[in-house]
């Protein structure tokens, strides 16, 4: 499917010089996750070394995926940097905005009937760039990518939190943003904190009902839902060796349940074998001639205390199935005591829904050991007790698992096969219910199991489990079953036990498809125009932002101090507002609602100082910009905390605000403000944060000679005329200053290819 084979050659005929070039700048042997890392440094063949959780690191990565909801703002924002294509392969896949309700075929209509004009900008706007575009119906983002772009040593960026599914195939891939997924398309570097390395030795084989979801299950009980931040988990040892390279995709994809930056499997002969069995037998052949450059060094293996910032081990032989939850991924339970659990804690026993599948199980292997459950049903005349969904995670797998029967092994014990999409697993579920509030449990095969995560509805107990052990649950309509102890009453009134499951890694008739659902993009994008009407209120063409007007910036009004935590969500609100994601002017009426004003201690209530009045935050600063005025948010510290969203630095870019002063700010936002031209300021001395009055006209001075390191100043004039000064400090570099003066990052690149 248009996989860049010449991409990975190169990558593959640098990789031994750079790999040795970082061994000695670092000057000992190196874990897989720094020959990865080192290789894909920005400036080229390594010349220092970098500290592990403290030095800020540019890479340059070999490919870019996106979803549909991410996708749309990124691209919007990409067409702003005047490139007639992407630096880098890159993809769309539209898996996220389809409903679940009736089955595959319905659904998939009406999904492709409400989100048209979504899926019309996506694909014309691939069409143009040079991207690769998956339609509606084609995959989940990640087992397609598992399936058609993953490589072994490559590195990745995907604007989806689990991307690192592709550790799997021993790429290292992360979850980002769309302002950086913009970037490495329009050709910038991407910055990254050098990770920490947490290292977990596999030791053993799994046997019988124990999975490879159960190694993540466990792994998240032991480091917990925070464990992993800031680093990359990287598995190794015999027991590594011996899981299929779509096993090792599942417990990468989970690794982001942990917090992990991403997760990664080295090289072997699993990997070679998935390889090959989806078409990619020169990508095995050309990774296995380089193999020693794909693990960690034998050193590390040896001896990985020495080498891993954390180690962990875990013996498969003796890996017991995991059931986790209710509310939380890493709640871990082994199955043995799970019945237990459910009793002590009231959980409701009865299992009302099982669903299988999602980006993070739905490989073929998983298919087939599922299905080997779901016939015994049948073979033993038992009546199943619970729904049951299944949601193939892309057409490839869809298509092999219906020619060989599968699909009707799961349609015969009563489930319902769902589009190839995300579906319930990002709460897109229109989830049929007697009574809404009322306490059940459900148990799927997904990743997250937070509240309200798959049908909205907070009285749902949501448990994570392999697709095997949901399958038996689903048989049995009960939390408390135990597939390896107990017995079921059958049709007959025989007492049954379930046999253990039987999986096929790859389908021994090869994968087949009729359609995969990608669409290339046109050889010369010049002539493509990108779809987007100008009444829809989902979707809006982006302008340039203004550039710096040249002088110091005087009479600025206050638009809000906000209290305390002021994260990203304070600033542009999720739920709702996902809708606007492609539509700045509109999500923009979000802006800032959540945060508290300091001065009457409520949200989304702030004094106009045009008309003394109070009013909405966006209602406010749009008075401003109307009458020509800047403004600036004043905020406390590690302000813009929380997620990525570039959204949150573009809606008061939009609006007007010309600086944000706080007291500190989280690193991601930081940089999404200069990105995007606007001024971020701390305190030099953060107690002046409380000489900021409600009715402050503010000065920001000393821009026309803005340098690195020399503090501006701003002056507070207030209402009864009397004035207050202090300096205040900034961490823009040479770059960034004049990404400030162009008015954007965008601004820039968009000159420099004129
Ligand atoms: Fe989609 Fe759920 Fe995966 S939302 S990308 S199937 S985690």
């Amino acid at each position: 499917m248009a996989f860049d084979f010449d991409m990975i050659q190169r990558v593959y005929a640098g990789l031994g010089e750079r790999v040795e070039a970082a061994r000695k700048v670092v000057g000992r042997p190196l874990t897989l996750s720094e020959k990865i890392l080192y290789a894909h440094l920005s400036a080229g063949t390594p010349t220092q070394a970098y500290e592990r959780g403290k030095s800020y690191v540019d890479f340059a990565p070999d490919r870019v995926a996106m979803q549909d909801a991410t996708a749309q703002m990124a691209l919007l924002q990409f067409m702003q940097a005047g490139r007639s294509k992407v630096a880098v392969p890159s993809t769309v896949h539209c898996d996220h905005l389809i409903q679940a309700k009736v089955g595959a075929v319905e659904d998939l209509a009406i999904a492709n009937d409400k989100n048209k004009e979504v899926y019309d900008f996506l694909a014309s706007v691939s069409n143009k760039y040079g991207i690769g575009f998956w339609k509606p119906g084609a995959g989940i983002i990640h087992q397609v990518v598992i399936e058609n772009y993953a490589f072994p040593g490559g590195m990745m960026i995907g604007t989806d939190s689990h991307t690192p599914n592709a550790g799997g195939l021993g790429m290292i891939a992360i979850g980002v943003g769309g302002a950086d997924a913009c970037d490495v398309m329009a050709g910038l570097p991407w910055e990254l904190k050098m990770p920490k390395l947490i290292g977990v030795k596999l030791t053993g084989k799994l046997s019988g009902w124990a999975s490879a979801k159960d190694v993540i299950l466990r792994v998240a009980g032991i480091l917990t839902v925070k464990g992993g931040t800031g680093c990359i988990v990287e598995y190794f040892g015999e027991g590594a060796e011996s899981l299929s390279a779509t096993g090792k995709g599942t417990i990468c994809n989970m690794g982001a349940e942990i917090g992990a930056t991403t997760s990664i499997f080295a090289y072997d002969e699993k990997m070679g074998d998935y390889l090959r069995s989806t078409n990619r037998a020169d990508i095995a052949d050309a990774a296995s001639a380089v193999a020693a450059d794909l693990r960690s060094d034998d050193e590390v293996y040896a001896d990985p205390a020495s080498y891993f910032d954390q180690l962990i081990e875990i013996n498969l032989s003796e890996l017991e199935p995991h059931i986790n939850g209710p509310f939380t991924p890493d709640l871990a339970w082994p199955l043995s005591n799970f019945a237990k659990a459910v009793k002590e804690n009231g959980w409701p026993e009865k299992l009302d829904v099982g669903l299988i599948g999602s980006c993070t199980n739905s490989s073929y292997e998983d298919m087939t050991r599922s299905a080997s459950i779901a016939e015994q049903a049948t073979k033993k005349n038992l009546k199943v007790k619970a729904e049951f969904t299944i949601t193939p995670g892309s057409e490839l797998v869809r298509f092999t698992a219906g020619r060989d029967g599968l699909l009707d092994t799961f349609e015969h014990m009563g489930g319902v096969v769902l589009a190839n999409a995300c579906g319930p697993c990002i709460g897109q579920w229109a989830r049929h219910m007697d009574d809404p509030s009322r306490k059940n449990s459900i148990i799927t095969s997904f990743n997250r199991n937070f509240a309200k995560r798959n049908d909205g509805n907070a009285s749902t107990h949501a448990f994570v489990a392999s697709p095997e052990i949901v399958t038996a649950l689903v048989i049995a309509g009960d939390l408390t079953f135990n597939p390896m102890t107990d017995t079921l009453i059958n049709e007959n009134g025989e007492a049954v036990m379930l046999d253990e499951p039987q999986g096929i890694e790859q389908p021994v008739k090869g994968y087949a498809v009729d359609d995969a659902g990608y669409q290339a993009p046109a050889e010369d994008g010049s002539g493509v125009n990108v779809l987007v009407s100008p009444t829809s209120d989902r979707l809006q063409l982006l302008d340039s932002f203004k550039a710096w007007e040249g002088t110091d910036l005087t009479g600025l009004k206050l638009l809000i101090k906000a209290k305390g935590k002021c994260t990203t969500d304070h600033i542009s609100m999720a739920g709702p507002w996902l809708k606007y994601r492609g539509h700045l002017d509109n999500i923009s009426n979000n802006m800032l609602i959540g945060a508290v004003n300091y001065y009457n201690d409520q949200t989304n209530s702030v004094k106009n100082q045009l008309t003394g009045e109070y009013g909405e935050v966006p209602a406010t600063q749009r008075a401003y910009k109307a009458a020509g005025i800047g403004s600036v948010v004043v905020g406390d510290e590690n302000y813009g905390e929380g997620s990525s969203r570039e959204h949150a630095a573009m809606e008061p870019r939009h609006l007007g605000v010309r600086a944000i002063l706080v007291r500190s700010f989280a690193r991601i936002h930081e940089t999404n403000l200069k990105k995007q031209g606007m001024l971020a300021l701390t305190f030099v001395n953060p107690a002046d944060y409380d000489k900021v009055q409600e009715d402050d006209s503010i000065d920001i001075l000393g821009l026309t000679t803005f340098a690195p390191g020399q503090p501006l100043t701003v002056r507070l004039t207030h209402a009864d005329g009397s004035v207050d000064e202090f300096p205040v400090n900034h961490t823009y570099n040479e770059g960034q200053i004049e990404w400030f003066k162009a008015g954007a990052a965008l601004n820039l690149i968009k000159m420099k290819q004129a």
